[in-house]
Parts: structure tokens; C-alpha cells; sequence
């Protein structure tokens, strides 16, 4: 089933700014924050132009399912109102009451205070537009997979020459190696609508979150969460494809990690001494849970010339997405 089928190079697609951060010369210190007049800020484009200025000056990081301060803002801005982010245009110019143009500010300068990832301030975080409960139990979702799986495993993509599976009716059984708050998982059921998947993390709290996020969605019958220690959660069992974003972080990215990112669980980042100590075991293990026809599906973010050291003989197709270049990629079951 699984094809390994080079897929068709997006132009544009450029290195990923996984950390953009807005210039932090400029404070050292966040001042305490300026009055606003009432009448001042009244529209919701008003409030977003602020948060752009205020997460500019106060060299917030943005990491976290935005990547730049315009997103940012737009995100806290429709989560304050209740609105989809895509639904900001639509409203940008109406006007917002007292009540929540304070409860906007509110958000605004807790980032800034906190330097909490906004989708933790707000418990909620988008993947491919589907919104997910987050919280500090799990990282906040962010992974390439996502738009990887409607590209190139029958999703929505416009080019069917990219797919590297045949057919994605005929998938049966998924894996989600560390799944966290379960968003790969969910995607996956909807890429395979007749798979099962099975969802393993290390972490317990994370698979609460987990089982909040397959319940709200109303997946039970068909997502199954398993804690353990990568593939001892499964056992001897096999699956079509195998979807995993491990920990990949070095030691020296650990060691800077952002003020944001340390409010996230340090498991989900630490991917030891040269950040593919998880990623070596999965390789290492994955032909004894594919099926024939299957393959694995894996994300490794800056870490492409460690593993291409590591494995020089595996054919690993490099995938790229909007916003990366060789951070994941796939390997069917009879190459590995
Ligand atoms: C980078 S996060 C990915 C979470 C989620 N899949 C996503 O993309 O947002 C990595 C996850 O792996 C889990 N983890 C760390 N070590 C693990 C292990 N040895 N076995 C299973 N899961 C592990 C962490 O708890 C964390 O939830």
C-alpha cells in the first residue's frame, strides 16, 4: 500500500522559523503596562494592531501554532471574543464592547507577564483549522505531520502525484507514537476514515488531555490511547502507518529553550545528548510494527544530518511543508 513516491517540491517553501522572536534588544524589562484610554482601542483590528506593538516591545517569542506577532494577537484576539481565528477579517473592523476590550487587554499583558504560550492562557490551540483542549500537561500542538497528512496521504491535497499511499480508505490500523494531546491521532481518523489508532505517550497527564480531546470529538470507538515507553505500549502489534513527533530536542537547544517553552513539559522536547535518542529507537524498531505494505511517518524538526549520519543506507524521503524543509520524513516498511 505504501508507495515511495518522491512528492512534488512546493515552491516557496522555506526554513522553518520554528522560533521567531520579535526584537528582544529592545526591553530587557517589561515595563509596567501603559494606560489605555477609554475610546482609544475600539475595533478588533484596534486591539490587534496593540498586541502586535506590545509583543514587539516586550520580545515575546512566538513558537507555539503562530509564528509571528500579527498571528499572535489575531489568535488572542478571536479566542478572547470566542471566534474561529479565520473569522477575524470578517469582523476586524466591528467594534468591541467595554467588557471584552478589558478582558482582551487582560490576555494581552499576561502573555507579556507570563511569557505563556497564548494557547495555554486561552486552553486551546488549532491543527489544520480543528480546534484541541490544551494545557500544561502537553505540549501545545504544532506539528508538520499535520499538513503532511493531507498532502501526501490522501487528505485534501489538490495533487494527487504527491500521494505516497495508494489508498487511504484502505488503511486499517494507525500508530501515534507520543501523541500528547492526541491531535495526530485525530487527524489521522479523519485521513483514514476506516483506520483504527492506536495512541501511545510516556505520560499520563498527557493522555488525559488526550482522552478529553478523542472524547470531544466524539472518537472513542476508533482512537485507543496506551501509556508506555514507545513500541513496549503495543506489544508485537502491527500497523499499515506508523505517525510519530518524538522529542528531538538536543542537549544545546534544551539548555535554550525560550521562556515560552519552558512552560511546556520538558519529555515532550528531550530527544538527549544529539536529539535523536528516541528517534533511533523507533527506526530501529519500526519493521517489527509495519506491516508489508506500511511505512512510518516521522518528524525530527533541525536534526536531518544526525539521522543522515546516523543511517547513511536508509532512504529517507525528505518532506517539506509551508513553513519547513526536511523536518520529517517517511520510510516504507520494506526499506528499512
Ligand atoms: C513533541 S511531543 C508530540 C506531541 C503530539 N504528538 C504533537 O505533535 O503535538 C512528544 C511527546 O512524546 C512523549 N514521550 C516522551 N518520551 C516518550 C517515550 N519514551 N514513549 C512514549 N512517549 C514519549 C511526551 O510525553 C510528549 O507528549
Amino acid at each position: 500500500m505504501a508507495k515511495a513516491k518522491k512528492p512534488v517540491a512546493r515552491s516557496g517553501a522555506k526554513r522553518a522559523a520554528k522560533t521567531t522572536s520579535a526584537k528582544k534588544s529592545r526591553s530587557a524589562r517589561v515595563a509596567a503596562p501603559p494606560k489605555v484610554a477609554s475610546g482609544e482601542l475600539v475595533t478588533l483590528l484596534d486591539l490587534m494592531r496593540y498586541a502586535v506593538s506590545r509583543f514587539t516591545e516586550a520580545g515575546v517569542v512566538f513558537a507555539h501554532g503562530t509564528t509571528d506577532p500579527v498571528a499572535e494577537a489575531a489568535f488572542i484576539v478571536c479566542e478572547a471574543l470566542h471566534l474561529h481565528p479565520d473569522q477575524f477579517e470578517m469582523f476586524a473592523a466591528a467594534r468591541v464592547t467595554a467588557h471584552e476590550g478589558r478582558r482582551i487587554l487582560a490576555l494581552i499583558e499576561q502573555r507579556i507577564a507570563t511569557r505563556k504560550p497564548a494557547a495555554y492562557l486561552v486552553n486551546k490551540a488549532y491543527m489544520r483549522g480543528l480546534p484541541f483542549y490544551v494545557d500544561q500537561r502537553v505540549i501545545v500542538p504544532r506539528s508538520f505531520i499535520g499538513e503532511l497528512l493531507e498532502q501526501h496521504f490522501g487528505g485534501v491535497a489538490e495533487d494527487d502525484s504527491a500521494a505516497l499511499i495508494d489508498d487511504p480508505f484502505a488503511v486499517g490500523r494507525v500508530l501515534d507514537l507520543c501523541t500528547g494531546s492526541g491531535c495526530l491521532a485525530i487527524l489521522a481518523s479523519r485521513a483514514f476514515p476506516n483506520a483504527t489508532v492506536d495512541a501511545v505517550d510516556l505520560s499520563g497527564v498527557a493522555l488525559a488531555v488526550a482522552a478529553r480531546n478523542v472524547a470531544d470529538y466524539g472518537l472513542e470507538d476508533r482512537v485507543s490511547l496506551y501509556q508506555g515507553d514507545l513500541f513496549d505500549a503495543v506489544g508485537t502489534e502491527r500497523y499499515d502507518i506508523i505517525i510519530t513527533n518524538p522529542p528531538y530536542v538536543d542537549a544545546q537547544g534544551m539548555a535554550d529553550l525560550p521562556r515560552e517553552c519552558r512552560h511546556e513539559p520538558a519529555l515532550a522536547f528531550d530527544g538527549g545528548d544529539d536529539g535523536i535518542v528516541l528517534v533511533r529507537r523507533i527506526l530501529d524498531q519500526a519493521k517489527d510494527h509495519l506491516t508489508v505494505d506500511g511505512g512510518l511517518l516521522c518528524e525530527i524538526g533541525r536534526g536531518r544530518e544526525v539521522v543522515e549520519d546516523a543511517y547513511p543506507d536508509l532512504p529517507l524521503l525528505w518532506l517539506d511543508t509551508e513553513e519547513s524543509e526536511g523536518e520529517v520524513f517517511w520510510i516504507t516498511a520494506d526499506a528499512l
